[in-house]
């Protein structure tokens, strides 16, 4: 059995509280940490460490584990850089786009597509993803949705059928029957490879009814339920997915007192994607106002060429403390354990004997540098499963 090492850790985020210091990320000082067969195996005080096969020294820098990115859509075709553009000279972002992207991704081919996730997953991983979350909803046709999630299913487990992103243009006049499609022909087709379902809730995409009616057809067959909610306005998608025990609604840009009474009291996890308001220039969601509520909040990328094209969980961070009134300290949390919240997972986003051995080694003494120090490349060694991923 090989084992490895990762001696003189200066700080170390577990998420496990506590566990060390006061706060929610559970800081020890001082420790090292044994990794045997892809699971973490001890953790204690460096003068302590076990020998082991392999060592890496981290020579008193900050180590965390990796990042849960649980909000990306990662299967897609061309880019939408124009559209970027034209928003920053003063357009509004509506969600329209998604068309564009639809043709692109229906004319590629399988290798063209894998090409995209491998890449764009590897540049997340490179930033200290160890786990990430890849939704179809670029297809939109039987097909299209099938071989999307079969594609991300070739780099993740936590894969979701996004067939009810928007309603393409061949069924504009008739939202009800291409609603019938997605629980019909192409639930059964995508449901093989997907986890989780999805749905764009929100005006110009899917009203409350449609988003109930396919959600509950995925329930039936199995699939978690998490949501698109409350992106472009106010609405109903929140409390939806309250009701039905989605363990995620995604986006919460605009809440109401009864959306955020209706999540406090829920084990519904708020994942708030600020790199889509800082693409779409738009108001940030309000974290504090959940936070202080007691609601659990999460960070994801949103990753995707229309509303947010990036796969940076740091710039995330960087966003959520400087515009929404986290603490480093609560971004951190929700970029690691708050995505694993997000995907019902207790297996990832903590540091603890018998959990994947996931984590990542900073540039940097502690977790405090990935706010303050913003666009920099921080991320020294990222180990997967135990493996190192960036440099030997
Ligand atoms: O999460 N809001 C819906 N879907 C994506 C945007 C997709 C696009 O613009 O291509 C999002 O922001
Ligand atoms: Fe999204």
């Amino acid at each position: 059995m090989r084992s490895l090492l990762v001696d003189d850790i200066g700080e170390l985020v577990t998420n496990v509280s506590g566990d060390g210091e006061a706060g929610p990320l559970g800081i020890r000082r001082n420790v090292a940490l044994l990794v045997e067969e892809g699971r973490v195996a001890w953790i204690g005080p460096t003068r302590d460490a076990p020998p082991a096969d392999r060592r890496i020294d981290a020579a008193g820098a900050a180590v965390l584990p990796g990042f849960v990115d649980s909000h990306a859509h990662l299967v897609f075709a061309g880019d939408r850089a124009a559209e970027f553009a034209a928003r920053m000279a003063g357009q509004p972002y509506t969600g329209g786009g998604i068309r564009t992207t639809v043709g692109a991704t229906r004319a590629a081919s399988d290798d063209e597509l894998r090409a995209t996730v491998r890449r764009l997953h590897a540049e997340a991983l490179r930033q200290g993803t160890t786990t990430i979350e890849i939704k179809s909803g670029y297809g939109l046709t039987v097909a299209d949705e099938a071989r999307s999630l079969r594609i991300a299913a070739e780099v993740t487990e936590e894969t979701t059928f996004l067939g009810a992103h928007v309603v393409p243009a061949e069924y504009a006049d008739r939202p009800d029957d291409y609603v019938g499609m997605v629980c019909g022909p192409m639930l059964a087709a995508a449901a093989p490879y997907a986890r989780w379902i999805d749905v764009f809730c929100e005006r110009g995409a899917f009203d409350v009814d449609h988003a109930r009616a396919i959600l509950a057809c995925g329930q039936a067959v199995g699939l978690g339920v998490r949501m698109h909610a409350n992106q472009l306005g106010p609405g109903p998608g929140v409390r939806l997915g309250v009701e039905l025990g989605a363990a995620s609604v995604d986006h919460c840009t605009h809440l109401s007192d009864a959306d955020i009474g209706a999540l406090a009291g829920s084990p519904t996890v708020a994942t708030l994607l600020p790199g889509a308001e800082f693409s779409t220039r738009s108001p940030y969601p309000d974290a504090r106002r959940l936070l202080d509520a007691g609601v659990t909040v999460a960070l994801a990328t949103d990753c995707n060429p229309g509303s947010s094209y990036t796969s940076s969980m740091p710039f995330c961070i960087a966003l959520a403390v400087r515009e929404m009134r986290m603490t480093p300290a609560e971004a951190v949390w929700a970029a690691t354990a708050g995505g694993a919240a997000a995907l019902r997972r207790d297996d990832v986003g903590v540091l603890r004997p018998g959990v994947r051995a996931d984590l990542m080694i900073l540039d940097a003494p502690s977790h405090l540098h990935l706010a303050y120090r913003p666009g920099v490349p921080l991320i020294r060694q990222v180990l997967h499963n135990g493996v190192p991923r960036c440099r030997p």
